[in-house]
């Protein structure tokens, strides 16, 4: 059987915002079903293409619920044997955890490829079409594998993939390791391989059976920290602790005392840096271990531990 089919599972965001005609700010986020958004591109009309509106948010306020559902959702479909891949309509706030925990949870040997718009489908340009159609292009390359994310003609990966700027159409970045590709007039110009990895077969099943999630915050290291923050959230019963510490993931004396308190009374901590590129450098003898990924990413991480 051929594969060939594209399915578009619609989440909200941006890209499916409605604003006055013509505005770029003002509007509301997650209006315009995923078909809509997708009929009015003629650059896709022959692909063969299903489509899910699995929520319709802004991503600002994606949830734990959603996350299963998406995930169930991709996991259905990539069974199919005539998918050669997923495009998720997403808003861009959140898009980096969801990109992280589905290649967490599936490590897709096809490509899952996320993508988004800065400005809303009203606007006078909007960028969403050229975006989905970039989507498009990665999700149907042969060979394409991953959770990835295509913005502005840019295509990153899961682990690397953030946001840099709050209005810019170009709004994410890779930091160090620089994007997977560049999408340019319909063709792949790859720069480095596709997302890795093994999905621990046991975790989607638990995925689906979770009702309550464990409670995993962030920390984030700055002048006049202290022990406070950290002591109230052990004190209501955090499960999970991701220090963004300063630099090489440094932390305020007082601070690391009570994560290291934390730590004894059964709460998982990881150490990550607020700083936007590079990553934490562990150090023999370290109490608080390095996470080399974003403070959202450890998370992820750590929910996804815990849940276990
Ligand atoms: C959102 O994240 O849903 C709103 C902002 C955006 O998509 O750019």
């Amino acid at each position: 059987m051929t594969s060939n089919r594209i399915v578009v599972l619609g989440t909200g965001g941006t890209i499916a915002g409605r604003g006055a005609p013509g505005a770029d700010m003002g509007y509301v986020a997650g209006q315009i079903g995923v078909g809509e958004l997708l009929a009015g591109i003629p650059e896709l009309a022959g692909v063969p293409v299903a489509t899910e509106q699995v929520a319709q948010i802004d991503s600002k306020d994606m949830a734990f619920g959603v996350w299963q559902a998406l995930a169930a959702r991709c996991a259905h479909w990539l069974a199919q044997a005539d998918v050669a891949g997923i495009v998720i309509t997403h808003g861009t706030d959140t898009l980096e955890e969801t990109a992280w925990f589905l290649q967490r949870v599936l490590a897709p040997a096809r490509p899952v490829v996320i993508t988004c718009a800065m400005r809303p489908a009203t606007a006078l340009v909007p960028d969403g079409p050229q975006n989905l159609v970039d989507a498009f292009a990665v999700a149907r390359h042969p060979g394409a594998q991953g959770v990835t994310a295509v913005c502005a003609g840019v295509v990153h990966g899961a682990a690397e993939v953030r946001k840099l700027h709050p209005y810019r159409l170009d709004a994410f970045g890779s930091g160090d390791a620089g994007p997977l590709a560049y999408v340019e007039a319909g063709r792949l110009r790859r720069l480095r391989a596709w997302p890795q990895g093994s999905a621990e077969a046991a975790l989607l099943d638990r995925l689906a059976r979770t009702r309550e999630w464990p409670w995993v915050e962030i920390v984030t290291n700055q002048a006049g920290a202290g022990a406070r923050t950290v002591d109230a959230l052990v004190a209501a019963g955090v499960r999970g602790l991701v220090a963004a510490g300063t630099g090489n993931g440094s932390l305020n004396s007082e601070m690391e005392q009570a994560l290291l308190r934390a730590m004894d009374r059964g709460v998982r901590v990881v150490r990550s840096t607020r700083c936007l590129d590079g990553e934490v450098i562990g150090q023999p003898g370290d109490r608080l271990p390095a996470h080399p990924l974003t403070p959202v990413k450890a998370r992820v991480d750590l929910l996804l531990e815990l849940l276990g």
